[in-house]
């Protein structure tokens, strides 16, 4: 029997191979969706022994946090070949070609682990070898990964040139958010349940807040990140992406075309910033050392004086008939308190209360929260009487917790994303306007902040929650953000 999927890795020797990929294709293959019949090809330049070989593979799996079974690491090492070779040399080319004319397989996907700097040399040089051609009933695609361009110009240079090279349809960008679970249900919610979509708009949302908090700090991926910071690592991407999730109108259906095109009218509907606006609504800041570890400006590797942003606090506004007056505000930074990232939406209060004269005791706004990570759920939070006398009001939450329900299982996101792109499924992949519009919308901030001097970087603690002046952006004085926590205490307080 022949092989029906060949699997190259770019960059196998690479962090991302052995934290994301290796784990991921196992699981596929502990599932039977990678099977007897596939080829993994590990490209990498340097010489492995075969028991080397064997042995990183053996770690990246048993290292991956999936926990799955490991009985079948034996069979699944048995799937791949390391062809050692220089993906810059176009020479090179040829031995990658005799392995794949010799498996014939009907679906090709490169996957691109490797510097943003090779995307174009790699592409070009399938290209040239013939390797990124479509033949008869075959599928060839790339995934690449992020980040896709440095700003809108790049990232429109970048797709003409991978244009040049590939179809659009082959080309898969990956932005690992996408295959959250929790960020699919949010479509699910909204989409599958009758009583949200009536609420999902300016009549009864008075705002919404995206937030992505690490308690990490930089590590060791600064020499990306000091050229990157917040705005270019999280922003552009991952929360642009469930922003236009919780933005979006209803699709006629759930195909690829139909998502993606109203995600890209999301996108086309944020209201552009001028360079007044990005000192108003934006607000940046790196963190400051405290007993818990060194300022982000005595990190290794930073450059002196570096005014990369590590926090990023941002008022969006889209202009549409649905959202119109609605903020929503984006927020993400590192060495924060703890690690969390959800999104909550602030309904609008009561237009007239009659229960209790005790404030602290009477009904609030509801809230429902969506935990993408972690602790993966949904809280609604609503207002409960206190049983005796009167009509005193807590606030309670009905909470929804993945982990609670012992038969569903939360997979690492490039386990769907790589799924899906086996099925040829781009769903959950951007297309190539969506980059370009995620980068439109955010190149007036980085103007403003390369070319103006007088835009403050401010300080935070590490370890606190990030920059006091965040709070700057809140417009209404009811409003206020949400201070993450993933359970409540029993008294139905926040144990944090
Ligand atoms: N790591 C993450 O968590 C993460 C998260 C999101 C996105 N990404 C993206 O994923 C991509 C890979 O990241 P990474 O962290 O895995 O990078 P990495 O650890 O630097 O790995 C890159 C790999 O490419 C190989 N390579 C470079 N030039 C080559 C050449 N001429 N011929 C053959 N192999 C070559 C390197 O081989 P050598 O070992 O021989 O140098 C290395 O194994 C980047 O685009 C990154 O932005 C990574």
């Amino acid at each position: 029997m022949g092989t029906d999927l060949d699997f190259v890795i770019f960059g196998f020797g690479g962090d991302l191979s052995r934290r994301k990929l290796i784990p991921a294709l196992y699981e596929l293959y502990v599932s039977g969706i990678v099977n007897e019949n596939a080829q993994i090809t590990a490209l990498g330049r340097k010489d492995y022994s075969s028991d080397d070989f064997a042995e990183l593979i053996e770690e990246a799996i048993r290292e991956g946090k999936g926990n799955p079974p490991l009985e079948f690491i034996k069979p699944f090492s048995a799937l791949f070949t390391y062809h050692k070779m220089d993906i810059s040399s176009k020479d090179d080319y040829q031995g990658l070609r005799e392995l794949l004319d010799r498996s014939k397989a009907s679906k090709v996907i490169y996957y691109y682990a490797i510097s943003p700097s090779l995307y174009t040399e790699v592409s070009e040089n399938l290209f040239s070898a013939g390797l990124s051609e479509e033949k008869e009933g075959q599928k060839v695609i790339a995934i690449i990964e992020k980040p896709f361009g440095h700003d809108w110009a790049s990232s429109i240079a970048l797709n003409n040139d991978l244009h040049k090279f590939f179809k659009e349809s082959q080309l898969y960008r990956i932005d690992h958010y996408l295959g959250k679970e929790t960020v699919q249900n949010i479509l699910v919610t909204r989409f599958s349940n009758s009583i949200f979509e009536p609420l999902w708009n300016r009549n009864y949302i008075d705002y919404v807040e995206i937030s992505a908090y690490e308690s990490l700090s930089v590590g060791n991926r600064i020499g990306y990140y000091d050229n990157a910071g917040a705005l270019r690592d999280m922003v552009q991407n991952h929360l642009l992406q469930v922003l236009a999730i919780i933005a979006m109108e209803p699709p006629v259906s759930a195909s690829a075309d139909c998502l993606r095109n109203e995600m890209v009218k999301v996108f086309q509907s944020l209201r552009p910033f001028s360079d007044g606006d990005v000192k108003r609504d934006v607000v940046r800041a790196q963190y400051a050392s405290t007993s818990l570890g060194p300022g982000y400006l005595e990190e290794k590797g930073v450059r002196p004086l570096s005014k990369t942003e590590t926090y990023v606090a941002i008022k969006c506004y889209i202009d549409s008939w649905r959202w119109s007056g609605v903020p929503f505000y984006i927020k993400t930074g590192k060495a924060l308190k703890s690690s969390s990232s959800e999104v909550v939406i602030h309904f609008k209060d009561n237009p007239h209360k009659i229960f209790s004269e005790n404030e602290n005791l009477s009904s609030e706004p509801n809230q429902l929260i969506i935990r993408i990570q972690p602790d993966e759920g949904m809280v609604l939070r609503i207002g409960m009487k206190i049983p005796g006398p009167g009509f005193n009001i807590r606030q309670t939450e009905l909470d929804f917790h993945y982990s609670d329900s012992k038969d569903l299982r939360i997979s690492d996101s490039y386990v769907r994303l790589i799924s899906d792109a086996i099925h040829g499924d781009p769903t959950l992949y951007q297309r190539s306007d969506a980059i370009e519009l995620t980068w439109k919308y955010v190149d007036p901030i980085l103007k403003a902040w390369k070319e103006d001097d007088s835009i403050p970087l401010y300080s935070y603690k590490r370890g606190s929650w990030g920059p006091e002046n965040a709070e700057l952006l809140l417009s209404g004085k009811e409003n206020s953000w949400r201070i993450p926590c993933s359970r409540m205490d029993s008294q139905g307080f926040c144990s944090l």
